[in-house]
């Protein structure tokens, strides 16, 4: 059996043969970027250099990036869909592009050498053109001179075959999709067709060559360049000829562990609740084990989080499995702490994450599924038995019945403020358009982490930052709560050096030599061979202020306007946090 290591070696060492620099995955969630909760493609941590800044690692890159996406979780649940995937991806940042990637993708899949596909299974679509961009010839030829028969060349619009932006605005562009016949291999069909789930789309190449701007229109980048995307997973079920994805070595262990636990075997009606179960699992063991881990709350990532664990839990009542999750949690780090060491690190903190959450719903679950069947209210469901609007919503569903969402936002916006919870999305607009503003708050949050270090002492840490339009949020170990004193000294020494007109300047360096800068690196971050360092002030060496960071900064502090700390409070246990704004 192929395994997942096997698939993720073969990858990195296929790009590294084509000159590729392998890089790290980033965080699961996103640092600098309000436009979503999680990192939920492989582009999504290189949006600057996508953009034109240049990468310290080159203009060839590969990686396997941690992903989250949370538009699928209510379709979790068949056989292909996950919550948390792992992305094979290589980038060409103003390198290479269409011919040689599609050369490329089509070599990997097919040569005995790397995963050895058949050819014959293989059709593709490319992006048929419109208003704002034309027909992709390039595309399409390029695979005809490969050997891909035209009628499995399909033409399809910006629906199919348009990747991005991630968020509202941001780098874009027309892609070619790769999909392999899942179907009984000795009746391959003639040709493509999309509405078929036999053909399944396995790799993504996007030619990120536009940016979208506030407008809506559709710019040229400076550069252009490819951003391909390939689940592992699928591929894996791929390789392996498998119809289920739950078979791989990503998740078989999981279900062996839930077989245990519950005394019933994966088949018949089970396979959705141990699929479920697997699946949310998994993603709630790598949110709560990132590097910038997050616990379970009402908002935000918290929020999806503390879904996914209630929803796996209330599965498991179907599967009569009561606290189990950290069983389930040890698995999963079992299988991946080797490719993400962060799961090992933090596995007490899972654990206590996982567990707290979970006695927390049991209490209430039983009670709140008879107050359902009373046809208590969804507000009710949420506020007083903690079930999320979104579960509420699918156990009536199973009934064949509807629920009256807006009366449950008009109700939730009367007892607090719930604008911010997933549901209700974030600030609109990515890393781009967000532009000058969230770059002003980007350099705040640098001098304010300074300051911190000054006031309270050099040994705390950052253990998280999120840039809103409004805000800068930053999260860091200490113990105890801020006297008002000490928040006044730090705001007052932000002030001081945005007084000063300090030059906000980059630098690339090896990591050891970025590492004999004292620059602060965030927690438990992954950084490549070459990193990029932003000092602040007139030289390195004197720089008040210096930090790894991929950007993007204004250039000097002089134009940040006035810093004000509105709110300092606990995150979890060690580690508060801090809102604060620009006036
Ligand atoms: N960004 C594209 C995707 O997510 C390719 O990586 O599919």
């Amino acid at each position: 059996m192929t395994t997942a290591s096997d698939i993720r070696e073969k990858y990195l060492n296929f790009f590294k043969e084509k000159g590729h620099a392998v890089i790290p995955s980033a965080s699961l969630v996103p640092e600098n970027d309000p436009s979503v909760l999680f990192t939920t493609a492989g582009m999504h941590p290189l949006v600057p250099y996508l953009l034109g800044e240049k990468h310290p690692s080159g203009a060839r890159l590969a990686d396997v990036q941690k992903c989250i996406r949370t538009g699928d979780i209510d379709e979790v649940g068949d056989y292909c869909h996950h919550t948390f995937f792992e992305m094979l991806g290589n980038w060409s940042l103003g390198d290479y592009f269409k011919k040689e990637v599609i050369a490329w993708s089509f070599e990997f899949l097919t040569s005995e050498k790397w995963l050895g596909l058949d050819k014959n299974r293989l059709a593709v679509s490319v992006f048929k053109g419109d208003a704002d961009a034309p027909f992709d010839e390039e595309a399409f030829e390029t695979w005809k001179s490969l050997g891909i028969d035209e009628k499995r060349i399909a033409k399809l619009p910006k629906k199919n075959n348009w990747w991005g932006p991630a968020g509202d605005t941001g780098p874009c562009g027309p892609d070619t999709e790769m999909f392999y016949w899942v179907g009984d291999p000795d009746k391959v069909p003639e040709s493509f067709n999309d509405d078929s789930p036999f053909w399944l789309e396995i790799w993504n190449d996007v030619f990120m060559q536009y940016n979208k701007n506030l407008d809506g229109n559709f710019e040229p980048l400076s550069q252009k360049n490819v951003d391909t995307g390939m689940g592992l997973e699928r591929t894996l079920a791929v390789v392996n000829g498998f119809d289920d994805n739950y078979k791989t070595d990503l998740f078989w262990p999981i279900i062996e562990k839930i077989e245990e636990l519950s005394g019933k075997k994966y088949q018949g009606d089970l396979i959705k609740a141990m699929r479920i179960i697997a699946d949310h699992l998994k993603a709630s063991t790598f949110i709560l084990g990132d590097e910038k881990g997050v616990a379970p709350s009402n908002t935000g990532q918290g929020y999806v989080l503390r879904r996914l664990i209630r929803r796996a839990v209330r599965y498991g009542k179907q599967l009569g499995i009561k606290l189990f999750t950290k069983e389930i949690a040890k698995v999963v780090i079992e299988m991946y702490s080797r490719v993400y060491p962060e799961l090992l690190k933090n596995k007490d903190f899972i654990f206590d994450q996982l567990t707290q959450e979970e006695e927390k719903f049991e209490k209430t679950l039983e009670h709140g599924l008879k107050e359902f069947e009373r046809g208590t209210s969804p507000f009710i469901l949420f506020t007083t038995y903690g079930f999320p609007i979104e579960m509420t919503k699918e156990l009536a569903a199973e009934q064949g019945k509807e629920i009256d969402e807006q009366k449950f936002k008009e109700e939730m916006e009367k007892h607090q403020d719930l604008s911010r919870t997933a549901s209700a999305g974030m600030f609109k607009g990515g890393l781009s358009d967000a532009g000058e503003e969230n770059k002003r708050l980007h350099t705040a949050t640098h001098l304010l982490h300074q300051a911190l270090q000054d006031v309270l002492g050099v040994e705390i840490t950052q253990k998280g930052s999120n840039i809103t339009a409004e805000r800068l949020r930053f999260d860091f170990t200490f113990s105890r709560k801020m006297t008002d004193e000490e928040k006044k000294k730090v705001e007052d020494l932000v002030n001081e050096k945005i007084a000063e007109k300090l030059p906000v300047q980059k630098i690339i360096l090896k990591k050891e030599e970025a590492e004999k800068t004292g620059a602060s690196h965030a927690f438990g971050d992954k950084y490549g061979d070459e990193v990029s360092v932003y000092f602040i002030g007139d030289s390195l060496e004197t720089a008040w202020s210096k930090e790894f960071c991929g950007g993007p900064h204004i250039e000097n502090t002089g134009d940040l306007g006035h810093f004000k700390i509105v709110k300092e409070e606990a995150s979890s246990a060690g580690i508060r946090r801090i809102k604060a704004v620009l006036e």
